[in-house]
């Protein structure tokens, strides 16, 4: 008789510390051994495979609600495709709030639509406007639900939150054992920076990197790194964009204040130069921070192997270019100000990330597992149950040819965006098989969901559960 229900066989697994050759057994949804000689009900060859955790982006926007009543395009069920495709198998996106509203308008909505999920999901609540009740009743009752962290922006308008209120949303998880994410930038500087820029006429995506400088985002992580310190609360830094930013990070680090930072692969992958392509190509690029230059993208691993920066997300945004993207690029009125931020990057997150860092000798295997599933399970109070191949976890694996050469195509990242902006980077390393809770969900790049299968993943983090 057999001891397992699935057995993937004769791969080289790899986890966050270990590179082994052996097998794994899977009973229903969880890994129930690993070791060699097993057997299985049903065996999946993965000879000459790595066989990885599932990825973990820890930092997506998925059918979020903005201010302006838009909705981003990216639903749970095109987000699933796409992560899947690119190996990843959980999600953390954001829960919405707004100026002048209690947590609870949009909350309950968003939980709604995020049952739909094929996806296995935790979330993150952002908090533009810490009133009293929110800080005293809502976020309380938030953290103890399982939502274990919140996110604030220093910039952005209408979103950003100024030095007291970032305050009092480090008192409340403080309180609550939840841990703040912070988008570090800025708010006056930007403003300044961009009102000088649209009254030269300078009005294109270029623009845009002109308008926030390394400096713009160092003041800031400087200011949220030491006002976390006063408070004492753990911090989480968003989409670092170059080492000088890190330093401030690795400084605070070394003095034991609590804070933990990620970058993504657009900070080593692209260029603030790329929103300088002709026509209207630049707003393809265009993310906050924005994407510094390719002599950058050294220093940026430099702090990955330091450890400095330990989780990689995608930060994936979905404004196709035929619709939000382009729209304030038409005609003679086009502002860089109004083109929404942020990029998509769900299933290009792990391919770029392996051929640019493991393929190019920048990190090495247990590194790349670390940054790309075990930190930021571990960070967001996901680990041991992800993030991780070991008995009693969930058999969220990626079987990853480590020699394929792919040219990356936005019909191979399998999300509902009209773009990719990595179009046309050939990358060494690609997912032939993602499997999710003991479920074959991609398999040669035919992707297989099912709406509704997806699990709210309470985190552990918060000190309520
Ligand atoms: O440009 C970006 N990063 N857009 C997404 C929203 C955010 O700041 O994370
Ligand atoms: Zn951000
Ligand atoms: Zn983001």
């Amino acid at each position: 008789m057999s001891e397992y229900d699935l057995l993937i066989k004769g791969g080289t697994v790899v986890t966050g510390v270990d590179v082994i050759a052996c097998d794994v057994g899977i009973n229903g949804e969880q890994i129930a051994a690993i070791g060699t000689n097993l057997t299985g009900a049903r065996t999946i060859d993965a000879s000459g495979l790595l066989v990885m955790p599932g990825g973990v982006d820890s930092h997506c926007h998925i059918e979020q609600l903005e201010p302006d009543g838009s909705i981003h395009e990216e639903s749970f069920g095109t987000a699933a495709r796409s992560a899947f495709a690119g190996g990843t198998t959980t999600v953390i996106p954001f829960a919405p709030q707004f100026k002048g509203e209690p947590i609870g308008a949009h909350l309950p909505d968003y939980r709604a639509r995020a049952q739909k999920s094929p996806i296995d999901y935790s979330l993150h609540q952002m908090v533009t406007d810490p009133s009293e009740a929110v800080v005293f009743n809502e976020l309380p009752a938030i953290a103890a639900g399982g939502v274990g962290s919140f996110k604030v922006f220093l910039t952005y308008d209408p979103l950003h939150v100024d030095d007291g209120q970032y305050i009092s949303v480090l008192e409340a998880a403080k309180r609550a054992g939840a841990v703040v994410c912070v988008h570090c930038e800025n708010y006056e500087a930007i403003r300044w920076r961009s009102e000088q820029l649209l009254k030269d006429g300078k009005t294109q995506p270029a623009a845009h990197a002109w308008s926030r400088p390394k400096v713009v985002e160092r003041e800031a992580t400087y200011r949220a790194i030491a006002l976390a310190e006063l408070v004492d609360t753990p911090i989480h830094i968003f989409h670092v964009s170059c080492a000088e930013v890190a330093e401030e990070i690795a400084r605070a680090q070394a003095r034991g204040v609590k804070v933990t930072a990620e970058t993504c692969p657009q900070y080593l992958v692209l260029s603030g130069s790329d929103m300088d392509r002709p026509g209207k190509e630049g707003a393809k690029y265009m993310c906050s921070p924005s994407p510094r230059e390719a002599a950058d993208h050294a220093g940026l691993w430099a702090m990955i192997r330091r450890g400095v920066l330990d989780v990689l997300s995608s930060d994936h945004c979905g404004y196709s270019f035929a619709g939000d993207k382009g729209k304030w690029l038409n005609g003679p009125d086009v502002d860089f100000t109004r083109i929404p931020n942020g990029i998509p990057g769900l299933a290009a997150r792990l391919p770029l990330i392996f051929s640019e860092g493991v393929v190019k000798g920048e990190i090495d295997l247990p590194t790349f597992v670390r940054l790309t599933a075990t930190n930021p399970a571990k960070r967001f109070g996901l680990h041991p149950r992800k993030g991780t191949i070991a008995p009693g976890a969930d058999a969220d694996l990626v079987l990853w040819d480590r020699e394929r050469k792919v040219s990356i195509t936005n019909a191979r990242m399998q999300h509902t965006i009209d773009y990719t902006p990595y179009e046309g980077i050939e990358v060494t390393g690609w997912p032939v098989k993602t499997i999710a809770r003991g479920r074959v969900v991609m398999e040669d790049d035919e992707v297989t969901t099912e709406d509704g299968r997806g699990l709210f993943l309470k985190s552990a983090r918060t000190s309520a559960n």
